[in-house]
């Protein structure tokens, strides 16, 4: 079982970003530009003496569904151990979750020591876990991983795990976790993994245009891409990338998009968030993740805003002079 039609286009997804990918920013893309998969962004499983529905946030079960706006919803766990994990499996599920997918691929391991890409420090434990878990999820069962720990060939050691444990598919950000997001996504590694394993592989890291996402479907063979920091820089790359829109934005195009996409997020996170410093703090976080800021950056006025009423007036402002 998959989130997605087999027999139609490659998917394109909506990557899980933890602080950015809430409900706010899934329902703006939603709504505008549809991407075919959308994710949560990862839900910390409680490692402690904690059961059932207790191990996750009441606000990540509320997120735990199985669509979203019409679009098939994949919700994402990151945890250590098999009990726990088990039991958030089964409380997302009661809450209504249908794909669930584990997080092996988070670099920042302070909090969460042994989670995320912190798993493929201890491939040993693999196959209990996953074999685990895939016993308790009835719908999709997906895994989204690094190319490994610090060695990017450790991913040919895991496919076999993968199979065997029965993962419906694997989303690979084509890094090790060593790496962060150092370097470039390495997407030749991505074209030998969909070799060598007959799972379909979505394609994940630095698909930032039209262009490279159609090369990199094109060049390696995956089932779909899974669109991060690009999709935050330019919402319209799914559009693009299905030939809806121009290939390459205008600076004006560009403008507008973004100024579109904050003012939809501001009303997004006024009924989300609490308080005009809260609001503001979260739209400011969005903006971070948009573009690399410089001395010409457009969003500067808006980054500097005071309030979220001083934020909406530059935001108003962006295609003024356009
Ligand atoms: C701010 C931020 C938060 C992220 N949070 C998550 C997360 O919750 N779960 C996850 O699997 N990956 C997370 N990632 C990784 C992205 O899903 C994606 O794999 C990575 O950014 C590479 O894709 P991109 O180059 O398209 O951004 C996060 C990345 C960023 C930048």
């Amino acid at each position: 079982m998959l989130p997605w039609d087999p027999a139609g286009p490659p998917p394109l997804m909506l990557a899980p970003m933890q602080g950015v990918t809430n409900r706010a920013v899934r329902k703006v893309f939603a709504q505008w530009v549809r991407p075919d998969v959308l994710f949560t962004e990862f839900m910390r499983v409680r490692p402690g003496p904690q059961a059932g529905r207790e191990r996750l946030s009441d606000g990540d079960l509320d997120d735990a569904k199985a669509t979203e706006h019409g679009i098939p919803l994949v919700v994402q766990l990151i945890g250590r151990d098999l009990a726990p994990l088990v039991e958030a499996a089964h409380a997302v599920q009661g809450a209504g979750a249908v794909h669930v997918n584990l997080n092996m691929g988070c670099p920042y391991g302070r909090m969460n020591v042994g989670c995320g890409g912190g798993m493929l420090e201890r491939p040993e434990q693999l196959p209990t876990i996953l074999a685990g878990l895939r016993a308790v999820i009835a719908g999709s069962f997906s895994v989204k991983v690094r190319a490994g720990a610090s060695d990017p060939e450790q991913i040919f050691s895991l496919l076999p795990v993968f199979e065997d444990a029965g993962v419906d598919f694997l989303v690979l950000h084509a890094r090790t976790v060593a790496q962060r997001y150092d370097g470039a996504a390495d997407h030749r590694l991505t074209a030998r993994v969909v070799q060598h394993t007959r799972l379909p592989v979505i394609a994940n890291g630095d698909l930032d245009t039209a262009e490279v996402g159609l090369r990199v479907l094109d060049e390696t063979g995956a089932a779909g891409l899974m669109l991060g920091r690009g999709a935050m820089k330019d919402p319209l790359l799914f559009e693009r990338l299905r030939g809806r829109a121009p290939a390459v934005p205008s600076r004006e195009e560009r403008l507008r998009a973004h100024q579109r996409y904050l003012q939809q997020l501001a009303q997004g996170y006024g009924a989300l968030f609490h308080g005009d410093a809260q609001v503001l703090a979260k739209l400011k976080s969005s903006l971070a993740v948009m573009e690399v800021p410089d001395d010409s950056w457009p969003l500067k006025a808006v980054a500097k805003a005071r309030s979220v009423r001083d934020f909406c007036t530059a935001v108003d402002a962006l295609t003024s002079g356009a």
